[in-house]
């Protein structure tokens, strides 16, 4: 198994595996978006035995303070490779580069029974004015205190949001 950033000759397998994770196309279009757009911060894909088993995507978040955000979205792991770790190792690496990438806090709008097991908590987002809120919103500060002072984010154009 291994953790990786995303190369060009992956993203018809990207794609496949975002689609099948999904049971739809949208997010793999949002994936492509993303990437059109410049707004691909980060994204890394696991391969296991050659092959692409999951991945994730960061886009960069505009905030009115000027702090440095990331939204992870989206997140996939392909059907035959769920319940292994993957997801978890995925988001992982990718909050390790986008630390290194000058990345205060993650954003994440998903499963408020999944994500906290890396450390997001709605708690974390109530700072954040946002287009989202709820149980699903969730934040994850990589700098102590990043997500203490009150901030408005803005997502990446594909977003539509
Ligand atoms: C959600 C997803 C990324 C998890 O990836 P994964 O590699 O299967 O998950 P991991 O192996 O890291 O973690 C598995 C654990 O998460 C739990 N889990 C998986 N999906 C979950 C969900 N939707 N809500 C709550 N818990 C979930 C599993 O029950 C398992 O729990 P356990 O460790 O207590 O047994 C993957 O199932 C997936 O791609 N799903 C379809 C697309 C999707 O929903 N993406 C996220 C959008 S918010």
């Amino acid at each position: 198994m291994i953790i990786r950033p995303a190369w060009a000759d992956d993203h018809d397998a990207i794609r496949a595996v975002v689609t099948a994770a999904f049971g739809q196309p949208d997010e793999a279009m949002l994936v492509d978006a993303l990437r059109a757009d410049g707004d691909a911060l980060v994204e890394l894909v696991v391969e296991e035995e050659g092959a692409i088993a999951g991945h994730v995507l960061f886009s960069p978040l505009a905030t009115d303070t000027g702090a440095r955000f990331a939204a992870l979205a989206p997140l996939s792991v392909a059907p035959d490779h769920q319940n292994d770790g993957l997801g978890v190792m995925l988001m992982q690496v990718g909050h390790e580069l986008c630390r290194a990438a000058g990345v205060e806090a993650v954003i994440v709008l998903g499963h408020p029974a999944y994500y906290p097991r890396v450390g997001y908590t709605a708690e974390a987002a109530l700072t954040v004015t946002s287009p989202f809120k709820g149980p699903s919103f969730m934040g994850l500060a990589l700098t102590p205190g990043a997500l203490d002072a009150p901030v408005t984010i803005r997502y990446a154009k594909a977003f539509g949001a």
